[in-house]
């Protein structure tokens, strides 16, 4: 494994070892990694020449500080993982002074209004956050692909649409979600609850599941109340937001097309921590 903690030394490393048409694989990480992140480390291996994952908890996406401050850092642990799935990762893993460069703040975008569904009305400022790490990554690194988990759904959506406004030059590859043995989607968060909150959580994506059944027969209002009545009787779920809503703008799905792939999503707290998921439902 190659690591690196500062940018420069990063770029002058990729500018040694590249030639011209080879392409490099990125997958950007929080760190705290579990299968689903491996399974797009392998996705890249597969369909790059070099893949480069970055390590970084980044401050600008995070709209409560309690959040950030409780985010699972393990990045010995991470490393040993990265190694053993292949030793030619590079890895980069800066500190907030090297990439933000002194200055930590997000910029603000516009991303058609993908940003105002869902983790938009509930984490304010988040996706200018993510869309400015995100933007600062892919200029360091210049990846041919990158590559994402459906389990952040809407994050996928918007990195597609701020390359698209942003030119720039980088295929986005969304990934299936990675889930546990009782279904719950794996996420670096799952490391903050408890043994039986943990198996409790099966009840997210149990819910998701018939709520895709309840879809095939029922509206979308029907379903949605199905749901929260579902998580009324649970004590130690909160059930944040439940919404159906068209897979391409993210808007709520008022009355059912045809014409239109729809995907439900979640987002539930369990002891302050906060978990999402997402389904198809075609
Ligand atoms: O999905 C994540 O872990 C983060 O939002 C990302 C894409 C690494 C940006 O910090």
């Amino acid at each position: 494994m190659y690591f690196y903690d500062k940018q420069t030394d990063l770029k002058a490393y990729l500018k040694k070892i590249l030639l011209n048409n080879d392409n490099v694989g990125f997958v950007p990480t929080m760190g705290a990694l579990h299968e689903g992140h491996l399974s797009l480390m392998k996705e890249s291996l597969q369909n790059n020449k070099i893949t480069v994952v970055s390590i970084f908890v980044n401050p600008t996406q995070f709209n409560n500080p309690e959040d950030l401050k409780k985010y699972p850092r393990t990045l010995e642990s991470d490393l040993e993982k990265i190694k053993s799935l292949n030793p030619e990762i590079i890895v980069y893993a800066p500190n907030a002074e090297d990439i933000y460069e002194g200055n930590t703040v997000s910029k603000s975008f516009n991303y058609d209004g993908l940003e105002f569904q869902m983790e938009g009305k509930h984490r304010p400022g988040h996706f200018d956050g993510v869309g400015t790490i995100v933007k600062k990554l892919f200029e360091i690194i210049n990846p041919t692909n990158a590559y994402f988990g459906e389990k952040d759904f809407q994050q996928l959506a918007i990195i597609k649409k701020l390359v698209k406004k942003n030119k720039i030059p980088v295929h986005i590859i969304g990934c299936q979600i990675h889930r546990e043995s009782n279904g719950l989607a794996m996420s670096s968060r799952n490391e903050r609850l408890s043994a039986d909150e943990r198996n409790k959580a099966e009840i997210i994506y149990k819910t998701l599941k018939t709520a895709k059944k309840l879809f095939s027969t029922k509206t979308a209002t029907e379903v949605t109340k199905w749901v929260t009545e579902t998580f009324e009787k649970q004590k130690i779920f909160t059930l944040e937001y439940f919404e159906i809503a068209d897979e391409n703008t993210l808007i709520t799905c008022k009355r059912k097309s045809k014409n239109k792939n729809y995907r439900a999503f979640i987002a539930v707290f369990v002891n302050n921590i906060r978990l999402i998921d997402n389904i198809s439902l075609k």
